[in-house]
């Protein structure tokens, strides 16, 4: 298919590698980000429409700067280099990069000064986004140059006989305004590439190779009521039909109708064979007195993987094992070589020794792309857009000993919780919202009654990706509905609290 010749984007060390080929994705081409180690040669066997060297925190006169066989200059594919890429182009081909000790870092002033493919039909002036100290002072012979800034006497350069273009702004952050056009110019108008790379042709390759892959064996996917792994199942379905089985292993610490929820989708909705095991009493029975919060992580995980494999056996006949890996985890661990990924994303940390293989329909995909995907498939929205959830479920919200009764408490806060925070339309903008119970009660007074009963704690951040999070700013009046419903209609629940602390030097789950 035509999409599968990407575009590579070399990682020269840059945090925007991964947000470049997303870019180059969001304009519909297929891109894959490549270690500056991989050999050209091996570039140039993957047919690439064109080459993207990123941004990179170094200065190419230090020792060890990262660099780029210059046979790559000479192989007729198109080059765009950006940031650091741009400079590396320019000095490996006799232009000069200098300290001029006028770096720009942020907002900056572009003029585009000759006709340039790349800026074909934008005004001359426009804002871009910088972050250099190094500058291109002369560009080399055979080059035009295309923009300046008051810093940087060439911000843009470009040598059309060989097709090797370069920014030295950043086209890909959204503070550079006409980013995304530059970058839709070098692919479609230098590189030729046409815009293929749709949720339709993801979806329909994805359902090719799992055909090719798994013949007609038995596949089986474990579900956890997550996008990720909502999305792989319903795409190896697509694939195979009734060859997937899914197993959905209810631990008993889910959110309220969570299991009604993925019953209904997967084996109503889709038709999905799926197998519901309902743990619930074996988890909750093993975590009995337990407080300590890495031993309920550790008991659930090994209760968990005992009650999958229990499942896996009884169909016997599975050879191949469905995981969400995605593409972000396999770009971290190695830069497209997958030889170390496949521990880190088993399903529930299942053991090396079940012989399964794996299929991991996602892995060339970014978050936003399964998104689209599970919606394309018709994927409801409450599964496509749910917040993060932790593996051990609500027993790490359950500060103490986790009981029946418990569960039942913070089940009920919870859903209220959900569905205030959905109906303010703050769902999709705030990373995690939830409540939590602790391990102490305190009194208030209802009616005429004194009562001694839990307090909740309500839980909301915003966040990128989990490492750090900021406690979110709702609206009081949302708090207000929160409280006040969570101490109406949960018994058990007399005061309502809210978390502001932010990671770090907090965590986001209290356990
Ligand atoms: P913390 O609490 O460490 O959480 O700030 C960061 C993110 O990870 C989720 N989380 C877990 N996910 N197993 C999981 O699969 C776990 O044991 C676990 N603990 C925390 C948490 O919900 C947040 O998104």
């Amino acid at each position: 298919m035509e999409h599968t010749r990407p575009v590579l984007v070399v990682d020269f060390g840059a945090q925007y590698a991964q947000l470049i080929a997303r870019r180059v994705r969001e304009a519909h081409v297929y891109s894959e980000i490549v270690p500056r180690s991989m050999p050209v040669s091996e570039m140039l066997a993957r047919r690439p429409h064109a080459i993207i060297f990123s941004g990179g925190p170094a200065s190419v006169h230090v020792d060890g700067a990262p660099s780029i066989d210059p046979a790559v200059y000479e192989a007729g594919v198109p080059i765009l280099g950006i940031c650091y890429g741009a400079q590396l182009i320019a000095s490996q081909l006799g232009g000069e990069v200098r300290k001029t000790g006028t770096g720009e870092y942020g907002r900056t002033e572009l003029e585009v000064l000759s006709p340039s493919v790349l800026f074909a039909e934008q005004p001359l002036e426009q804002i871009v986004w910088m972050s250099h100290g190094d500058s291109i002072t002369d560009a080399p012979a055979g080059f035009a140059v295309t923009a300046k800034t008051p810093g940087t006497p060439v911000a843009g350069l470009e040598d059309r006989d060989r097709s090797i273009y370069g920014v030295q702004f950043h086209p890909e952050v959204m503070h550079t305004e006409r980013g995304m056009e530059l970058l839709k110019a070098f692919l479609y108008d230098v590189a030729g590439c046409a815009p293929t790379w749709t949720h339709v042709s993801i979806i329909e390759q994805a359902v090719q190779e799992v055909r090719e892959q798994v013949g007609d064996a038995r596949v089986i996917c474990g579900l956890s009521g997550g996008v990720d792994s909502a999305v792989a199942a319903a795409l190896v379905h697509k694939a195979i039909g009734d060859q997937l089985t899914c197993v959905f292993v209810d631990t008993g610490l889910l959110r309220l109708h969570e299991a009604d929820q993925v019953e209904e989708t997967f084996r109503r909705q889709f038709s999905i064979d799926l197998v519901h095991v309902k743990a619930a009493d074996r988890f909750v029975g093993a975590l009995d007195d337990v407080i300590d919060p890495e031993r309920k992580r550790k008991i659930i995980g090994e209760m968990f993987i005992r009650v999958f494999e229990e499942a896996a056996r009884d169909l016997g006949d599975a050879k191949y094992l469905v995981q969400g890996t995605l593409y972000p985890d396999i770009v971290e661990s190695g830069g497209g070589e997958n030889a170390n990924i496949k521990s880190h994303h088993n399903v529930g940390g299942l053991p090396d020794d079940m012989e399964f293989e794996l299929v991991e329909p996602l892995r060339n995909l970014f978050k936003d792309e399964v998104r689209a995907v599970g919606e394309e498939l018709g994927l409801p929205e409450e599964i496509v857009w749910r917040q993060p959830f932790p593996g051990p479920g609500l027993a790490v919200r359950i500060v103490g000993t986790v009981t029946p009764e418990r569960i039942r408490i913070l089940q009920q806060a919870d859903a209220v919780v959900m569905e205030e925070i959905k109906r303010a339309g703050l769902y999709r903008e705030i990373w995690q919202s939830f409540a939590v119970l602790p391990a102490v009660r305190t009194v208030g007074v209802m009616g005429d009654d004194r009562t001694y009963a839990y307090p909740i704690i309500l839980r909301a951040v915003t966040s990128d990706d989990a490492m750090t999070a900021d406690w979110a700013r709702l609206p009081y009046d949302v708090l207000e509905r929160i409280a006040s419903r969570v101490i109406n209609e949960v018994p058990g629940v007399n005061r309502v609290a809210y978390d502001i602390t932010s990671k770090p030097p907090g965590t986001i789950e209290w356990e």
